[in-house]
């Protein structure tokens, strides 16, 4: 091993509820970088990398359960990963978020999308 810690299937903690409006993104660093999106009431994760080019999805625009890639704009699907069109045609890996006792958390996966 390089000395990186795997942290597949580990819940890991994000934030507690009332730090993240409507809208925002939170951004977590673990083996890949995860972003974590509030949408409404509902959370989401997702890699935060387009499967199109290099760009951070958490730079994106939120709404409708999508994400929209800031660089060429398509949408992703924040609840399976997947874009609504091109120029993205490959899905985005996703995360299960778990919401316990007021605070959020994620749980990585390794499962390709
Ligand atoms: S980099 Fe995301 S759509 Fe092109």
């Amino acid at each position: 091993m390089n000395g990186a810690q795997d942290t597949t299937n580990t819940e890991v903690f994000v934030a507690r509820v009332e730090d993240l409006d409507d809208g925002d993104v939170i951004v977590v660093q673990l083996d890949t970088r995860i972003a974590v999106f509030r949408d409404g009431d509902e959370f989401f994760a997702v890699d935060d990398r387009c499967t199109h080019q290099e760009a951070y999805l958490s730079d994106g625009f939120v709404e409708d359960g999508t994400v929209e890639c800031p660089l060429h704009a398509s949408c992703f699907d924040l609840r399976t990963g997947r874009p609504s069109g091109p120029p993205a045609l490959q899905p985005v890996r996703t995360h299960p978020v778990i919401v316990r006792d007021g605070s959020v958390f994620v749980r990585t996966t390794a499962e390709a999308p």
